[in-house]
């Protein structure tokens, strides 16, 4: 007879049998780092700890034989790379924390081989499982052209400059400001070797955040760190968390939030793909900075969910977009899109330590969207050509020259005038750096101004590796 246990173990697999996951479109931030106040960044071990555990646990989820969901005629233990699509900006972080995450996905298998002539051969390291990492070009360097206009929005957006630089005319923000001086040069001891009491101040929240973040991470002893209570440290982050958000994300001014609708393009484009082919290219993973997060939490709606959305995710964070459907799937038969459904999950931190979490989108009850809902929601926002870009961005050179042309007889004179009513001369060179920093997603340049005055310091290499950092080419 069975035992109560071996019964409810025993059906399990039916509770599970209906639901197939068809395939994944994964969103993830790079893990631990060093301080963006010491160039050039690089992921520390921990960090790769944390991406490492945070690709087996998506390995124990939709990879291995015995996955808790496990993706439709995906390979298990040799990959295929035909099936995975990996893409991370040119930024080492970030290309460092895509491969250890798939050293998670598909450790390394040893495996021999004998050549025609008799010789056997292994792989070095193991069996370690070779996955390429694509690179996403930004706006500065022209590789990959074919993407890199408006791909996770890394192209100099002009119209979305303009708006995160009215961020720093404000109410909200000279408020901000000023109500949070003492608050700072209260700090000012913990951190004045990197910032003067001139540069400590809510205008470099998140580089003031991230200093000491880092250094309660990897410090024991940090200088008047007695000054760093829970609650200090507490609003430091919250301070940061508003900062970075408003240079993401505002409301009455979508274009802000280019790196979320580029992402959303992405997002749709790869799962649409996904279906199209049957799920031959069911996984598609980028790696991208906390503001593609914050801007695409905004736009759909997740901060109406919790005001956690508002916050700067933590390292290693993932955002995964499953595509399921209760439908039979096999060899001759595979699910019409009308069958199939869309769910969003989130783990703030690697996903190891914090376990996906499914939340709803678009201010809707449900978590599992049917795809047409999906996507005509993620069309409201999303921006996936260069045409569309280009027009909203109020771009017209570079490659906007010929995207312009095909779509409309727009004349320079009108789009001149677009821009939220501030001139980019008055928008100023530092705010510009700053914004571009955030909106373009690239937080290596969020550091800019503070490395400008690190080097007025005297702390040696500060702006040219600062600048290495942010275009860190990988070979
Ligand atoms: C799958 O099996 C492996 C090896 O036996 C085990 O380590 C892992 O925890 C299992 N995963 C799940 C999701 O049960
Ligand atoms: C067999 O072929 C491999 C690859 O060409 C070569 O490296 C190896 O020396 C050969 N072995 C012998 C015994 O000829
Ligand atoms: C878009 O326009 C802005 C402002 O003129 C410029 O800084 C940026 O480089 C342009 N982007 C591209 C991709 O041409
Ligand atoms: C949001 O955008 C509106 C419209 O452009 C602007 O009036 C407002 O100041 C912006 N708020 C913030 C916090 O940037
Ligand atoms: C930083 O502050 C500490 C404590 O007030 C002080 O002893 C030290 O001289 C300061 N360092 C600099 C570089 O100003
Ligand atoms: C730790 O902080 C101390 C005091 O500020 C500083 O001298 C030291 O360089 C820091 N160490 C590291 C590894 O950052
Ligand atoms: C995928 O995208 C193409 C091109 O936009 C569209 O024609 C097609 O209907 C989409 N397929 C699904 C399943 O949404
Ligand atoms: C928001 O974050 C807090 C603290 O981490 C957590 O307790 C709470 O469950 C979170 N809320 C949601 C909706 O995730
Ligand atoms: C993630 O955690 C950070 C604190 O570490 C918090 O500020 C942020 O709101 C959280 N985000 C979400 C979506 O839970
Ligand atoms: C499949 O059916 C289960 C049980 O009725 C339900 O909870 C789940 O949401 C369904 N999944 C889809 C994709 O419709």
């Amino acid at each position: 007879m069975l035992s109560p246990q071996l019964l409810l173990l025993s059906l399990l697999p039916l509770i599970h049998a209906q639901e197939t996951v068809l395939g994944v479109f994964i969103f993830h931030r790079h893990g631990d780092r060093t301080s963006k106040s010491f160039a050039p960044t690089t992921l520390t071990d921990l960090g790769y700890v944390q991406v490492h555990h945070s690709g087996s646990y998506y390995r124990d989820r939709y990879v291995s034989t015995n996955a808790s969901s496990k993706i439709y005629g995906l390979a298990s233990d040799i990959v295929k790379t035909s099936q995975l699509s990996v893409e991370a900006p040119v930024d080492t972080v970030l290309q460092n924390s895509a491969a250890g995450f798939l050293q998670g996905l598909y450790p390394p298998v040893q495996q021999v081989n004998t050549l025609a002539n008799g010789t056997v051969v292994s792989a070095p390291l193991g069996g370690y499982q070779l996955i390429p990492v694509n690179a996403v070009a930004s706006a500065s360097s022209n590789a990959n052209s074919e993407n890199s206009a408006w791909l996770q929005g890394n192209s100099g957006c002009g119209n979305a400059v303009v708006s995160s630089n009215n961020y720093f005319f404000s109410e909200e923000y000279l408020n901000k400001l000023k109500s949070t001086t003492d608050f700072y040069q209260s700090i000012l001891p913990v951190i004045n070797n990197t910032f003067t009491a001139a540069t400590n101040t809510y205008k470099n929240a998140y580089s003031i955040f991230d200093l000491v973040h880092v250094s309660t991470i990897h410090n024991a002893t940090i200088q008047s760190g007695d000054l760093l209570t829970s609650d200090t440290q507490y609003q430091l982050l919250q301070l940061a968390n508003d900062h970075e958000y408003n240079l993401a994300y505002n409301a009455s001014d979508p274009i802000r939030a280019i790196a979320g609708s580029t992402l959303a393009a992405q997002i749709v484009q790869n799962l649409n793909k996904t279906i199209t082919s049957k799920s031959a290219n069911p996984v598609s993973i980028q790696f991208g900075a906390y503001a593609s997060f914050l801007s695409f939490f905004g736009l759909s709606g997740l901060p109406s969910v919790s005001d956690n959305f508002t916050g700067i995710v933590d390292y290693a964070s993932s955002m995964a977009f499953e595509l399921v459907t209760n439908a039979t799937v096999s060899q001759t038969s595979y699910p019409s899109a009308a069958d199939i459904s869309v769910r969003f999950l989130f783990a703030n931190g690697s996903a190891s330590e914090t376990p996906l979490t499914e939340y709803p989108l678009f201010g809707q009850s449900e978590v599992t969207l049917p795809w047409t809902t999906f996507t005509e929601e993620m069309d409201k926002f999303a921006i996936g050509d260069q045409a569309t870009w280009c027009e909203r961005c109020g771009n017209t050179t570079g490659v906007c020259a010929t995207a312009d042309a095909t779509t409309s007889a727009s004349s320079p004179s009108t789009t001149s005038s677009t821009g939220g009513g501030m001139s980019r001369v008055v928008a100023g060179v530092i705010g510009a750096m700053v914004t571009l920093a955030v909106v373009l997603g690239i937080e290596a340049l969020v550091v800019l101004v503070a490395g400008l005055r690190l080097v007025r310091k005297g702390r040696g290499n500060g702006v040219a590796v600062v600048g290495e950092n942010v275009v860190g080419k990988t070979a």
